[in-house]
Protein backbone atom coordinates (compact mmCIF):
# COMPACT_ATOMS: atom_id res chain seq x y z
CA UNK A 1 0.00 0.00 0.00
CA UNK A 2 1.23 3.77 -0.92
CA UNK A 3 1.51 5.78 2.02
CA UNK A 4 -1.52 7.88 2.15
CA UNK A 5 -1.01 12.14 1.33
CA UNK A 6 -2.83 13.91 4.05
CA UNK A 7 -4.26 17.01 2.18
CA UNK A 8 -5.72 19.77 4.60
CA UNK A 9 -8.13 21.66 3.93
CA UNK A 10 -9.03 23.51 7.23
CA UNK A 11 -7.87 26.70 5.54
CA UNK A 12 -10.04 26.86 3.13
CA UNK A 13 -13.04 24.72 2.95
CA UNK A 14 -13.31 24.77 7.30
CA UNK A 15 -12.64 28.41 6.77
CA UNK A 16 -15.31 29.41 4.35
CA UNK A 17 -17.78 27.80 6.26
CA UNK A 18 -16.93 29.46 9.71
CA UNK A 19 -19.54 32.21 10.56
CA UNK A 20 -16.36 34.54 11.28
CA UNK A 21 -13.69 33.37 9.23
CA UNK A 22 -10.02 33.80 10.70
CA UNK A 23 -8.15 36.41 9.48
CA UNK A 24 -3.78 36.10 8.88
CA UNK A 25 -3.19 36.09 12.98
CA UNK A 26 -5.67 33.14 13.06
CA UNK A 27 -5.17 30.90 9.75
CA UNK A 28 -0.97 31.40 11.25
CA UNK A 29 -2.28 29.29 14.64
CA UNK A 30 -3.98 27.06 12.93
CA UNK A 31 -1.19 26.54 9.76
CA UNK A 32 1.59 25.93 12.97
CA UNK A 33 -0.80 23.33 14.23
CA UNK A 34 -0.67 21.34 11.18
CA UNK A 35 2.73 21.52 10.81
CA UNK A 36 3.05 20.06 14.36
CA UNK A 37 0.89 17.40 12.62
CA UNK A 38 2.95 16.76 10.01
CA UNK A 39 0.43 17.23 7.10
CA UNK A 40 1.79 16.60 3.47
CA UNK A 41 -0.36 19.04 2.18
CA UNK A 42 -2.13 22.26 3.14
CA UNK A 43 -4.71 24.14 1.01
CA UNK A 44 -4.00 28.11 2.85
CA UNK A 45 -7.10 29.60 1.03
CA UNK A 46 -9.05 31.15 -1.81
CA UNK A 47 -6.63 33.70 -3.14
CA UNK A 48 -8.88 35.58 -5.22
CA UNK A 49 -12.08 35.54 -2.92
CA UNK A 50 -10.54 39.14 -1.02
CA UNK A 51 -7.54 40.90 -0.55
CA UNK A 52 -7.20 39.50 2.60
CA UNK A 53 -7.27 36.17 2.12
CA UNK A 54 -4.72 36.49 -0.24
CA UNK A 55 -2.45 38.11 1.75
CA UNK A 56 -2.82 35.21 4.24
CA UNK A 57 -1.86 32.77 1.73
CA UNK A 58 1.16 34.48 0.43
CA UNK A 59 1.88 34.60 4.33
CA UNK A 60 1.44 30.97 4.95
CA UNK A 61 3.59 30.12 1.80
CA UNK A 62 6.19 31.18 3.39
CA UNK A 63 5.67 29.74 6.64
CA UNK A 64 5.82 26.19 5.07
CA UNK A 65 8.18 23.63 5.81
CA UNK A 66 10.64 22.72 2.20
CA UNK A 67 8.71 19.45 1.87
CA UNK A 68 5.50 20.22 1.89
CA UNK A 69 2.60 21.37 -0.83
CA UNK A 70 0.60 24.44 -0.60
CA UNK A 71 -1.94 25.18 -2.53
CA UNK A 72 -4.45 27.76 -3.41
CA UNK A 73 -8.28 27.79 -4.48
CA UNK A 74 -9.24 28.89 -7.80
CA UNK A 75 -11.81 28.71 -9.95
CA UNK A 76 -11.53 27.91 -13.56
CA UNK A 77 -10.86 32.07 -14.65
CA UNK A 78 -7.72 33.34 -15.43
CA UNK A 79 -7.81 36.24 -12.96
CA UNK A 80 -8.71 33.45 -10.11
CA UNK A 81 -5.46 31.30 -11.52
CA UNK A 82 -3.12 33.93 -11.84
CA UNK A 83 -4.10 35.31 -7.99
CA UNK A 84 -3.19 31.61 -6.67
CA UNK A 85 -0.11 31.35 -8.39
CA UNK A 86 1.19 35.09 -7.15
CA UNK A 87 0.13 33.89 -3.59
CA UNK A 88 1.59 30.56 -3.22
CA UNK A 89 4.51 30.90 -5.35
CA UNK A 90 6.65 31.61 -2.28
CA UNK A 91 6.13 27.87 -0.90
CA UNK A 92 9.13 25.11 -2.49
CA UNK A 93 6.13 23.03 -3.52
CA UNK A 94 3.21 25.83 -4.68
CA UNK A 95 -0.11 23.86 -6.00
CA UNK A 96 -2.68 25.49 -7.80
CA UNK A 97 -6.02 24.27 -7.12
CA UNK A 98 -8.29 24.92 -10.07
CA UNK A 99 -11.71 23.39 -10.24
CA UNK A 100 -15.17 22.86 -12.27
CA UNK A 101 -18.26 20.57 -12.20
CA UNK A 102 -19.11 17.75 -14.17
CA UNK A 103 -22.04 16.28 -13.08
CA UNK A 104 -24.72 17.09 -15.49
CA UNK A 105 -27.25 18.66 -13.06
CA UNK A 106 -24.64 21.31 -11.77
CA UNK A 107 -23.54 21.93 -15.87
CA UNK A 108 -27.10 22.50 -16.62
CA UNK A 109 -28.63 23.94 -13.39
CA UNK A 110 -26.04 25.87 -12.24
CA UNK A 111 -22.90 26.43 -14.23
CA UNK A 112 -25.33 26.86 -17.42
CA UNK A 113 -23.01 25.30 -20.05
CA UNK A 114 -22.98 22.38 -22.35
CA UNK A 115 -20.83 19.92 -21.34
CA UNK A 116 -18.17 20.42 -24.01
CA UNK A 117 -18.48 24.37 -23.36
CA UNK A 118 -17.51 23.10 -19.62
CA UNK A 119 -14.82 20.41 -20.16
CA UNK A 120 -12.88 23.07 -22.45
CA UNK A 121 -12.76 25.44 -20.05
CA UNK A 122 -11.66 23.05 -17.47
CA UNK A 123 -8.82 21.47 -20.07
CA UNK A 124 -7.79 25.36 -21.22
CA UNK A 125 -8.01 26.24 -17.11
CA UNK A 126 -5.69 23.58 -16.18
CA UNK A 127 -3.16 24.76 -19.22
CA UNK A 128 -3.22 27.89 -18.15
CA UNK A 129 -2.15 27.24 -14.43
CA UNK A 130 0.52 24.64 -15.62
CA UNK A 131 2.04 27.12 -18.13
CA UNK A 132 2.00 29.88 -16.21
CA UNK A 133 3.03 28.07 -12.28
CA UNK A 134 5.86 26.43 -14.09
CA UNK A 135 7.24 29.56 -15.10
CA UNK A 136 7.57 30.44 -11.26
CA UNK A 137 8.76 26.97 -10.28
CA UNK A 138 9.01 23.69 -11.77
CA UNK A 139 8.32 21.92 -8.88
CA UNK A 140 4.63 23.69 -9.16
CA UNK A 141 1.94 21.30 -9.19
CA UNK A 142 -1.60 21.72 -10.57
CA UNK A 143 -4.90 19.95 -9.19
CA UNK A 144 -8.26 19.29 -10.61
CA UNK A 145 -11.03 18.89 -9.05
CA UNK A 146 -14.40 17.73 -10.72
CA UNK A 147 -16.99 19.55 -8.73
CA UNK A 148 -20.00 16.82 -7.75
CA UNK A 149 -17.79 14.47 -8.83
CA UNK A 150 -20.28 12.24 -6.59
CA UNK A 151 -22.91 12.88 -8.82
CA UNK A 152 -21.51 12.01 -12.50
CA UNK A 153 -22.68 8.45 -12.28
CA UNK A 154 -24.86 8.97 -15.38
CA UNK A 155 -22.02 10.76 -17.05
CA UNK A 156 -18.98 9.23 -15.95
CA UNK A 157 -17.47 8.33 -18.82
CA UNK A 158 -17.29 12.01 -20.44
CA UNK A 159 -15.65 12.68 -17.15
CA UNK A 160 -12.98 10.47 -17.20
CA UNK A 161 -12.33 11.18 -21.02
CA UNK A 162 -12.24 15.05 -19.60
CA UNK A 163 -9.92 13.77 -16.87
CA UNK A 164 -7.85 12.06 -19.61
CA UNK A 165 -7.43 15.27 -21.42
CA UNK A 166 -6.80 17.38 -18.14
CA UNK A 167 -3.70 15.29 -17.28
CA UNK A 168 -2.29 15.83 -20.79
CA UNK A 169 -2.69 19.37 -20.03
CA UNK A 170 -0.50 19.25 -16.91
CA UNK A 171 -2.77 18.61 -13.93
CA UNK A 172 -1.01 15.70 -11.97
CA UNK A 173 -3.22 15.36 -9.05
CA UNK A 174 -7.39 14.39 -9.55
CA UNK A 175 -9.51 15.20 -6.50
CA UNK A 176 -12.47 13.67 -6.70
CA UNK A 177 -14.87 15.48 -4.41
CA UNK A 178 -18.38 13.87 -2.93
CA UNK A 179 -19.34 17.93 -2.92
CA UNK A 180 -22.55 16.90 -1.31
CA UNK A 181 -23.09 13.37 0.37
CA UNK A 182 -26.03 11.57 -1.06
CA UNK A 183 -26.00 7.77 -1.37
CA UNK A 184 -23.93 5.01 -0.39
CA UNK A 185 -20.15 4.83 0.03
CA UNK A 186 -19.56 2.00 -2.11
CA UNK A 187 -21.28 3.58 -5.35
CA UNK A 188 -19.35 6.94 -4.62
CA UNK A 189 -16.08 4.38 -4.52
CA UNK A 190 -16.87 2.56 -7.39
CA UNK A 191 -16.84 5.56 -9.46
CA UNK A 192 -13.69 6.57 -7.79
CA UNK A 193 -11.77 2.82 -8.63
CA UNK A 194 -12.66 3.60 -12.61
CA UNK A 195 -10.92 6.58 -12.57
CA UNK A 196 -8.26 5.24 -11.25
CA UNK A 197 -8.30 2.59 -13.34
CA UNK A 198 -8.78 4.34 -16.27
CA UNK A 199 -5.55 7.43 -15.80
CA UNK A 200 -1.77 6.40 -16.09
CA UNK A 201 -0.24 5.40 -12.85
CA UNK A 202 1.86 8.26 -12.34
CA UNK A 203 -1.78 10.55 -11.12
CA UNK A 204 -2.62 11.04 -8.00
CA UNK A 205 -6.17 10.51 -7.07
CA UNK A 206 -7.59 12.24 -4.12
CA UNK A 207 -10.56 11.88 -2.99
CA UNK A 208 -12.69 15.29 -0.60
CA UNK A 209 -15.65 14.01 0.81
CA UNK A 210 -18.41 16.05 2.62
CA UNK A 211 -20.69 14.59 5.61
CA UNK A 212 -24.09 15.26 4.55
CA UNK A 213 -25.32 11.60 5.74
CA UNK A 214 -22.06 11.58 8.17
CA UNK A 215 -20.07 8.74 6.00
CA UNK A 216 -17.40 11.10 4.80
CA UNK A 217 -14.86 9.05 7.13
CA UNK A 218 -16.31 5.81 6.17
CA UNK A 219 -16.08 6.97 2.36
CA UNK A 220 -12.35 8.31 2.88
CA UNK A 221 -10.55 5.02 4.81
CA UNK A 222 -12.27 2.94 1.98
CA UNK A 223 -11.24 5.02 -0.77
CA UNK A 224 -7.56 4.66 0.21
CA UNK A 225 -8.15 1.17 0.27
CA UNK A 226 -9.17 1.38 -3.14
CA UNK A 227 -6.58 3.27 -4.44
CA UNK A 228 -7.01 6.87 -3.85
CA UNK A 229 -3.48 8.63 -2.20
CA UNK A 230 -4.37 11.87 -1.47
CA UNK A 231 -6.70 12.22 1.30
CA UNK A 232 -8.36 15.70 1.89
CA UNK A 233 -9.80 16.15 5.44
CA UNK A 234 -10.68 18.77 7.82
CA UNK A 235 -9.40 19.41 11.56
CA UNK A 236 -12.68 19.02 13.99
CA UNK A 237 -14.44 18.25 10.44
CA UNK A 238 -14.90 22.10 9.30
CA UNK A 239 -16.28 22.41 6.18
CA UNK A 240 -19.67 23.42 4.43
CA UNK A 241 -22.79 22.59 6.37
CA UNK A 242 -22.05 18.98 8.24
CA UNK A 243 -18.58 19.64 7.13
CA UNK A 244 -15.49 18.35 5.50
CA UNK A 245 -14.09 14.39 6.04
CA UNK A 246 -12.61 14.42 9.63
CA UNK A 247 -8.48 14.46 9.61
CA UNK A 248 -9.07 12.60 13.25
CA UNK A 249 -10.86 9.94 12.57
CA UNK A 250 -9.54 8.98 8.91
CA UNK A 251 -6.02 9.15 10.50
CA UNK A 252 -6.73 7.25 13.35
CA UNK A 253 -8.34 4.56 11.15
CA UNK A 254 -5.82 4.16 9.08
CA UNK A 255 -3.40 3.44 12.19
CA UNK A 256 -5.58 1.42 13.44
CA UNK A 257 -5.85 -0.69 10.14
CA UNK A 258 -1.97 -1.02 10.45
CA UNK A 259 -1.32 1.56 7.80
CA UNK A 260 1.97 3.46 8.69
CA UNK A 261 1.10 7.27 8.31
CA UNK A 262 2.92 10.32 9.14
CA UNK A 263 0.65 12.36 11.49
CA UNK A 264 1.32 13.01 14.56
CA UNK A 265 -1.16 11.58 16.48
CA UNK A 266 -0.61 12.58 20.01
CA UNK A 267 -0.66 16.46 18.33
CA UNK A 268 -4.31 15.25 17.63
CA UNK A 269 -5.96 16.42 21.36
CA UNK A 270 -4.40 19.70 22.05
CA UNK A 271 -4.67 20.74 18.20
CA UNK A 272 -9.17 19.78 18.37
CA UNK A 273 -9.09 21.76 21.35
CA UNK A 274 -7.33 24.93 19.89
CA UNK A 275 -9.36 25.29 16.39
CA UNK A 276 -12.74 24.66 18.46
CA UNK A 277 -12.20 27.52 20.45
CA UNK A 278 -10.64 29.53 17.32
CA UNK A 279 -13.27 28.56 15.12
CA UNK A 280 -16.45 28.69 17.85
CA UNK A 281 -17.72 25.45 16.70
CA UNK A 282 -17.88 23.50 19.78
CA UNK A 283 -16.90 19.67 20.29
CA UNK A 284 -19.77 17.51 20.30
CA UNK A 285 -20.05 15.48 23.53
CA UNK A 286 -20.26 11.92 21.04
CA UNK A 287 -17.80 13.44 18.33
CA UNK A 288 -15.35 10.19 18.10
CA UNK A 289 -11.96 10.33 19.54
CA UNK A 290 -12.22 13.63 20.87
CA UNK A 291 -15.73 14.79 22.47
CA UNK A 292 -15.99 14.63 26.37
CA UNK A 293 -17.74 11.64 26.18
CA UNK A 294 -15.53 9.54 23.65
CA UNK A 295 -13.74 7.40 26.13
CA UNK A 296 -16.24 7.83 29.01
CA UNK A 297 -18.35 4.77 30.47
CA UNK A 298 -21.30 5.30 32.71
CA UNK A 299 -22.96 1.06 32.41
CA UNK A 300 -21.58 -0.74 35.20
CA UNK A 301 -21.07 -4.14 32.59
CA UNK A 302 -18.85 -1.33 30.30
CA UNK A 303 -16.92 0.53 33.42
CA UNK A 304 -15.89 -3.27 34.82
CA UNK A 305 -14.67 -4.01 31.42
CA UNK A 306 -12.64 -0.55 30.72
CA UNK A 307 -11.36 -0.50 34.48
CA UNK A 308 -10.02 -4.52 33.68
CA UNK A 309 -7.99 -3.12 30.70
CA UNK A 310 -7.47 0.52 31.49
CA UNK A 311 -3.69 0.06 31.40
CA UNK A 312 -3.45 -2.19 28.60
CA UNK A 313 -2.92 -0.46 24.87
CA UNK A 314 -6.32 -2.52 23.69
CA UNK A 315 -9.58 -1.60 25.93
CA UNK A 316 -12.16 -3.16 26.21
CA UNK A 317 -14.60 -0.88 25.53
CA UNK A 318 -12.55 2.34 23.40
CA UNK A 319 -10.64 2.17 19.98
CA UNK A 320 -7.35 3.46 20.94
CA UNK A 321 -5.57 4.20 24.41
CA UNK A 322 -6.25 7.98 25.04
CA UNK A 323 -2.90 8.89 24.77
CA UNK A 324 -2.21 7.84 21.22
CA UNK A 325 -3.99 11.20 20.45
CA UNK A 326 -2.62 13.08 23.31
CA UNK A 327 -5.65 13.10 25.70
CA UNK A 328 -4.32 13.10 29.40
CA UNK A 329 -7.75 12.80 30.76
CA UNK A 330 -8.36 8.86 31.92
CA UNK A 331 -11.23 7.15 30.62
CA UNK A 332 -14.41 9.02 32.20
CA UNK A 333 -16.01 7.11 34.50
CA UNK A 334 -19.24 8.67 35.24
CA UNK A 335 -21.60 7.24 37.78
CA UNK A 336 -25.52 7.32 36.97
CA UNK A 337 -28.34 4.61 37.99
CA UNK A 338 -26.87 2.10 35.23
CA UNK A 339 -23.35 1.90 37.09
CA UNK A 340 -21.99 0.10 39.35
CA UNK A 341 -19.53 -1.02 42.24
CA UNK A 342 -16.57 -0.64 40.41
CA UNK A 343 -17.48 2.91 39.20
CA UNK A 344 -17.78 3.73 43.05
CA UNK A 345 -14.31 2.35 43.88
CA UNK A 346 -12.21 4.28 40.74
CA UNK A 347 -14.11 7.27 41.47
CA UNK A 348 -12.83 7.52 45.24
CA UNK A 349 -9.96 6.37 44.49
CA UNK A 350 -9.58 8.30 41.78
CA UNK A 351 -10.41 11.38 44.07
CA UNK A 352 -7.25 10.60 46.03
CA UNK A 353 -9.31 8.78 49.23
CA UNK A 354 -9.31 5.06 50.35
CA UNK A 355 -12.02 2.50 49.70
CA UNK A 356 -12.16 -1.07 49.35
CA UNK A 357 -14.11 -2.78 46.94
CA UNK A 358 -16.17 -4.42 49.85
CA UNK A 359 -16.80 -0.91 51.44
CA UNK A 360 -18.15 0.16 47.68
CA UNK A 361 -20.47 -2.46 47.77
CA UNK A 362 -21.92 -1.34 50.85
CA UNK A 363 -22.20 2.09 49.88
CA UNK A 364 -23.60 1.70 46.38
CA UNK A 365 -26.97 1.41 46.98
CA UNK A 366 -26.81 4.91 48.68
CA UNK A 367 -25.15 6.11 45.83
CA UNK A 368 -27.63 4.55 42.94
CA UNK A 369 -30.46 6.13 44.56
CA UNK A 370 -29.07 9.55 44.76
CA UNK A 371 -28.07 8.95 40.98
CA UNK A 372 -31.40 7.90 40.38
CA UNK A 373 -33.05 11.53 41.68
CA UNK A 374 -30.35 13.32 40.15
CA UNK A 375 -28.85 11.71 36.92
CA UNK A 376 -25.12 11.36 36.75
CA UNK A 377 -23.28 12.16 39.76
CA UNK A 378 -20.43 14.91 40.09
CA UNK A 379 -17.52 13.52 41.74
CA UNK A 380 -18.51 15.40 44.93
CA UNK A 381 -21.54 14.54 45.51
CA UNK A 382 -19.92 10.84 45.36
CA UNK A 383 -17.63 12.09 47.83
CA UNK A 384 -20.17 13.63 50.28
CA UNK A 385 -21.91 10.21 50.10
CA UNK A 386 -18.68 8.27 51.22
CA UNK A 387 -17.91 10.50 53.99
CA UNK A 388 -21.21 9.84 55.65
CA UNK A 389 -21.57 6.41 55.11
CA UNK A 390 -17.73 5.62 55.60
CA UNK A 391 -16.63 8.23 58.40
CA UNK A 392 -20.39 8.65 60.25
CA UNK A 393 -22.34 4.98 59.45
CA UNK A 394 -25.76 5.59 60.61
CA UNK A 395 -27.07 2.74 63.15
CA UNK A 396 -28.03 1.39 66.26
CA UNK A 397 -24.52 2.30 68.32
CA UNK A 398 -23.84 5.66 69.30
CA UNK A 399 -21.01 6.70 70.78
CA UNK A 400 -21.37 9.26 73.47
CA UNK A 401 -18.13 9.59 75.05
CA UNK A 402 -15.09 8.16 76.23
CA UNK A 403 -12.08 8.55 78.54
CA UNK A 404 -9.02 7.36 80.39
CA UNK A 405 -9.57 6.77 83.80
CA UNK A 406 -5.98 4.69 84.43
CA UNK A 407 -3.62 2.84 83.30
CA UNK A 408 -5.20 0.41 80.90
CA UNK A 409 -8.23 1.42 82.43
CA UNK A 410 -10.85 3.42 80.14
CA UNK A 411 -14.70 4.69 80.27
CA UNK A 412 -17.20 4.31 77.22
CA UNK A 413 -20.38 5.83 77.40
CA UNK A 414 -22.83 4.98 74.17
CA UNK A 415 -26.41 3.76 73.68
CA UNK A 416 -27.65 0.69 71.50
CA UNK A 417 -31.01 1.20 69.99
CA UNK A 418 -31.72 4.37 72.49
CA UNK A 419 -30.25 2.23 75.37
CA UNK A 420 -27.91 3.95 77.34
CA UNK A 421 -24.21 2.32 78.32
CA UNK A 422 -21.65 3.44 80.59
CA UNK A 423 -18.67 1.19 80.75
CA UNK A 424 -15.98 0.40 81.50
CA UNK A 425 -12.68 -1.74 79.98
CA UNK A 426 -9.34 -2.62 80.13
CA UNK A 427 -6.69 -3.08 77.82
CA UNK A 428 -3.79 -2.55 76.03
CA UNK A 429 -4.45 0.96 74.90
CA UNK A 430 -7.87 2.27 74.14
CA UNK A 431 -8.85 -0.08 71.52
CA UNK A 432 -8.22 -3.12 73.36
CA UNK A 433 -9.83 -1.43 76.70
CA UNK A 434 -13.18 -0.59 74.19
CA UNK A 435 -13.10 -4.34 72.66
CA UNK A 436 -12.98 -5.87 75.69
CA UNK A 437 -15.78 -3.20 77.64
CA UNK A 438 -18.09 -4.40 74.39
CA UNK A 439 -17.05 -7.90 74.68
CA UNK A 440 -18.30 -7.52 79.01
CA UNK A 441 -21.58 -5.59 77.57
CA UNK A 442 -22.49 -8.92 74.70
CA UNK A 443 -21.30 -7.38 71.81
CA UNK A 444 -18.63 -9.81 71.17
CA UNK A 445 -15.92 -8.49 68.03
CA UNK A 446 -12.70 -9.41 67.24
CA UNK A 447 -9.73 -7.25 65.83
CA UNK A 448 -8.00 -8.70 62.95
CA UNK A 449 -6.17 -5.67 61.51
CA UNK A 450 -5.61 -2.07 62.50
CA UNK A 451 -3.71 0.92 60.58
CA UNK A 452 -3.55 4.19 61.29
CA UNK A 453 -2.26 6.82 58.32
CA UNK A 454 -3.26 10.36 57.86
CA UNK A 455 -5.85 11.74 54.97
CA UNK A 456 -4.76 14.22 53.11
CA UNK A 457 -7.30 16.68 53.36
CA UNK A 458 -6.03 18.90 51.55
CA UNK A 459 -9.14 19.29 49.03
CA UNK A 460 -10.82 19.90 52.05
CA UNK A 461 -8.98 22.65 53.11
CA UNK A 462 -8.44 21.21 56.46
CA UNK A 463 -4.54 20.01 56.17
CA UNK A 464 -4.21 16.44 57.35
CA UNK A 465 -6.08 14.40 59.79
CA UNK A 466 -5.78 10.95 61.28
CA UNK A 467 -7.46 8.27 60.03
CA UNK A 468 -7.63 4.77 61.81
CA UNK A 469 -8.92 1.75 60.06
CA UNK A 470 -10.11 -1.57 61.78
CA UNK A 471 -10.96 -4.55 60.15
CA UNK A 472 -13.76 -6.59 62.79
CA UNK A 473 -14.86 -10.10 62.65
CA UNK A 474 -18.52 -11.13 64.15
CA UNK A 475 -19.20 -14.16 65.19
CA UNK A 476 -19.98 -15.71 62.58
CA UNK A 477 -16.41 -14.61 60.75
CA UNK A 478 -17.63 -12.14 58.70
CA UNK A 479 -15.10 -8.92 58.53
CA UNK A 480 -15.95 -5.50 57.58
CA UNK A 481 -13.77 -2.36 57.82
CA UNK A 482 -14.84 0.58 59.92
CA UNK A 483 -13.38 4.07 59.46
CA UNK A 484 -12.55 7.23 61.33
CA UNK A 485 -11.39 10.61 60.91
CA UNK A 486 -10.22 13.20 63.39
CA UNK A 487 -7.31 15.12 64.76
CA UNK A 488 -6.92 12.77 67.88
CA UNK A 489 -5.74 9.45 67.29
CA UNK A 490 -7.59 7.65 70.12
CA UNK A 491 -10.78 9.52 69.07
CA UNK A 492 -10.31 8.13 65.82
CA UNK A 493 -9.52 4.53 66.88
CA UNK A 494 -12.75 4.88 69.02
CA UNK A 495 -14.91 6.05 66.68
CA UNK A 496 -13.59 4.11 63.65
CA UNK A 497 -14.39 0.38 65.91
CA UNK A 498 -18.23 2.33 66.46
CA UNK A 499 -18.85 2.85 62.41
CA UNK A 500 -17.64 -0.82 62.08
CA UNK A 501 -19.99 -1.79 64.61
CA UNK A 502 -22.96 -0.01 63.34
CA UNK A 503 -22.16 -1.96 59.75
CA UNK A 504 -21.86 -5.55 61.20
CA UNK A 505 -25.61 -5.13 62.97
CA UNK A 506 -27.02 -3.27 59.83
CA UNK A 507 -25.98 -6.50 58.18
CA UNK A 508 -26.93 -8.55 60.62
CA UNK A 509 -30.33 -7.30 61.65
CA UNK A 510 -31.09 -7.29 57.16
CA UNK A 511 -30.38 -11.25 57.01
O1 LIG B 1 -16.56 20.26 -2.15
C1 LIG B 1 -16.00 20.57 -3.20
O2 LIG B 1 -16.37 20.13 -4.28
C2 LIG B 1 -14.89 21.48 -3.10
C3 LIG B 1 -14.09 21.72 -4.34
C4 LIG B 1 -13.76 23.15 -4.49
C5 LIG B 1 -12.88 20.86 -4.28
O3 LIG B 1 -14.60 21.98 -2.05
ZN1 LIG C 1 -15.51 20.90 -0.39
Amino acid sequence: MKQPFFYDITLRDGNQALKKPWLIDDKKIIFEKLVELNVQGIEVGFPASSETDFNACVELSKLAPDSMVVSGLARCTKNDIVSAIDAIKYAKIPRVHTFLTLSPFHMKYVLNKDPDVARKIATESVKFAYDNLLKENPKGQVQFSVEHFGDCRENLDFVIDTLKEIVQMGATVINLPNTVERCRPKNFIQMVERVINELDKSVIVSVHNHNDLGMATATTVEAYFSGAIQLECALNGLGERAGNTNFYEVAVALHNSGIEIPINLSKIYETALTVAQMSKVPIWEKAPLIGSDALAHRSGIHQDGALKTKDMEKGAYRPIHPSLIGRGDDEKIGFTSQSGKTAIFEIINRAGYPISLQEAIRIQPVVKEAAEKIGELPTSKIIDIYFSETFNVKGDFKLENFRHINDGKFEFEFTYKNQPYKTTGVGNGPVDACLNALKTNGFDVKLTHYEQSSLDEEILGAGSTAMSVVHLEDNCGKEVIGRARHGSTAVANIKAIFNALNIIYKEKASK
